[in-house]
């Protein structure tokens, strides 16, 4: 599609020798487009042209020359130049894109380009609560985001399947393992006695020693704990792969913390020859007060087993050589700031090129909070993730049963809108926000929700299906296509793909989920105002054709959401 900034920037560029990318920068989106669609701040150049704002605006008016087949005026208000572009080459612009291409919205400019994203990353016997939910829907979001722009995307669920706690469940479930049925509720069960043996440990000083010694027997491969690993490992995840159907989540690749086990001692070697791991009460660390980090990052405990960091750091060294990232993002809560500060740190003495440390990124996002305070595992009070998705579903079906009973593949249908409106409501709010976790507003179905947003879909393909046969874009006159909110359309459109850039810009999905807000209101609004199955036939192709572009375009950014849609509902 024609570039308006680019043309805007040009002939700014040309009036005033200043360079075309900065002038670029500073265009405007005014909020109302009465103030024209793209302004130029003329304050920004006051200091360098030594002029006042509105002297700069008229003068720059003056110069220059604008197409009026691209621009339909230019107004200087105050020390403003508004741009008024050109309502019918927008209409046919986009139109042509949309027609055009296969699937709107892609790109190749992430072409040769890798992203790593780490995301989801439950814990090996640990529930799958609500807030690994964040993680792999905002993961599974830019995945899908990365990947339209074409970038080489690479998804990693970096499974807690290793470390001290399961020295704990393993001697849980030596001393108990048979008061439990594991079978029936894996996990439940094995949180049973994750809070039991947690509880002993703290009377204990022995059996904590002995569980910390388990998981140095683990790491040194011995067969009795390798073996009761592996069942735990097994039955998990079958209980998470439940789950993961629900929400559609799909990784290239499974290698949790474990699959670094023989890959830490390569990167505790690197460090010693550093010379910069010290011995500190037994245990072996990185001081990183210099670096403006309090807190050394613990390589070796004191007992020789390894850490999370460790790994994260083997994991760093594998996935640069590996997949050569030029970004490795990290989608995890911002309870772990501090461990990234400190892996991202350590990681630039491993010896890499700079791009990639350079590249390492913690995505984090707020918690989810419990209306009475936070959840742990060991206090027992996790909301299940399977357990929420399912009421979900359970909620959308009641309401589909008492609005449109008649319905077919109702249940096809509930499963679409429930997990729809978790995930929209996940999405919904910049991810650094904490998140109060309620029913009522993760599964409402009104205002501005997933469920709106496969609505308003719905709605565009009723009106098509009404109409017969999706009109030809050469029977289209877009002479119909200048009213007010036709153009409002128009131009959300014409902003998809650089919304898409946005999101991964700043790795934040919810970009996307205001913009699919915004464009299901700007179409309830035109279908509120304008008719559009009429008698005059040029009339109603150009709204059918408009009404075709918003249902794409719906569809493919709540597809790229990890939404599904329904046909109808
Ligand atoms: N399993 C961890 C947790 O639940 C998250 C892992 C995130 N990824 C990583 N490379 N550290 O807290």
């Amino acid at each position: 599609m024609i570039d308006f900034k680019d043309i805007i920037a040009k002939e700014i560029s040309k009036a005033t020798n200043i360079s075309e990318k900065e002038l670029e920068s500073y265009i405007e989106k005014p909020k109302d487009s009465k103030n024209g669609d793209y302004a130029f701040p003329c304050f920004r150049l006051a200091k360098e042209l030594k002029k006042a704002p509105p002297a700069i605006a008229n003068e720059i008016k003056e110069k220059i020359i604008l197409d009026e087949n691209i621009m339909d005026k230019v107004e200087v208000v105050g020390g403003y130049l508004n741009f008024y572009i050109n309502k019918k080459l927008l209409a046919k612009e986009v139109i042509e894109a949309v027609d055009k291409n296969e699937e709107f919205g892609k790109s190749d400019i992430g072409k040769g380009k890798n992203i790593v994203i780490d995301y989801s990353a439950p814990n090996i016997a640990k529930p799958f609560h609500i807030g690994h939910l964040r993680s792999t829907v905002i993961g599974a979001a830019l995945y899908n985001i990365y990947k339209i722009l074409g970038y080489n995307v690479i998804g990693i669920n970096h499974l807690g399947d290793y470390g001290t706690q399961f020295g704990k469940l393993i001697e849980g479930y030596k001393l108990w393992g048979n008061e439990y049925d594991l079978d029936k509720d894996p996990i439940g069960e094995l949180t049973k006695i994750y809070i039991r043996i947690n509880e002993l440990c703290k009377e204990d000083e022995k059996v904590l020693e002995q569980c910390r010694y388990n998981f140095k027997l683990l790491e040194d491969k011995d067969e009795y704990c390798t073996k009761i690993w592996e069942k735990f490992k097994e039955l998990s995840l079958q209980e998470f792969k439940k789950v993961y159907d629900l929400l559609g989540s799909e990784f290239d690749s499974w290698n949790g913390e474990a699959f670094y086990s023989d890959k830490m001692p390569e990167v505790i070697e690197i460090l010693q020859k550093t010379g910069k791991l010290q011995k500190s009460q037994g245990a072996e660390v990185i001081n990183l007060e210099d670096k403006g980090i309090d807190t050394p990052c613990i390589i070796k405990k004191s007992n020789g087993s390894t850490t999370y960091a460790t790994r994260d750091l083997a994991a760093i060294l594998y996935r640069a050589r590996t997949y050569d990232f030029d970004k490795a993002l990290y989608v995890v809560s911002y309870e772990q700031t501090l461990h990234f500060k400190q892996v991202f740190e350590v990681a630039k003495l491993l010896g890499i090129d700079k791009k990639y440390t350079d590249g390492l990124e913690h995505v984090a996002f707020g918690m989810v909070l419990l209306p009475s305070g936070r959840m742990s595992t060991r206090a027992g009070n996790m909301i299940k993730l399977e357990d929420l998705l399912n009421e979900a579903i359970q909620r959308a079906k009641e309401i589909i049963e008492q609005k449109n009973p008649e319905l077919e593949d109702k249940d096809d249908v509930a499963k679409k809108v429930g997990i729809g409106a978790v995930i929209f409501n996940d999405l919904a709010n910049s991810r650094i926000k904490d998140e109060i976790f309620d029913w009522d507003t993760a599964l409402n179905f009104q205002g501005e929700t997933g469920p709106y947003i496969q609505y308003t879909y719905v709605r565009t393909n009723s009106v098509l299906q009404k109409a017969g046969d999706l009109p030809k874009v050469e029977d289209i006159n877009i002479d119909y296509l200048v009213d007010e909110y036709s153009q409002n359309i128009l131009k959300l459109v014409y902003d998809f793909e650089e919304t898409l850039k946005q999101v991964t810009n700043k790795e934040e999905p919810s970009i996307l989920s205001r913009y699919l807000i915004d464009l299901a209101k700007a179409y309830s609004n035109f279908y509120n105002e304008n008719k559009i199955i009429v008698e005059d036939k040029d009339v109603q192709n150009a709204r059918l054709y408009l009404t075709y572009i918003v249902g794409k375009v719906l569809k493919t950014g709540a597809n790229l959401l990890g939404m599904e849609m329904p046909n109808k509902m």
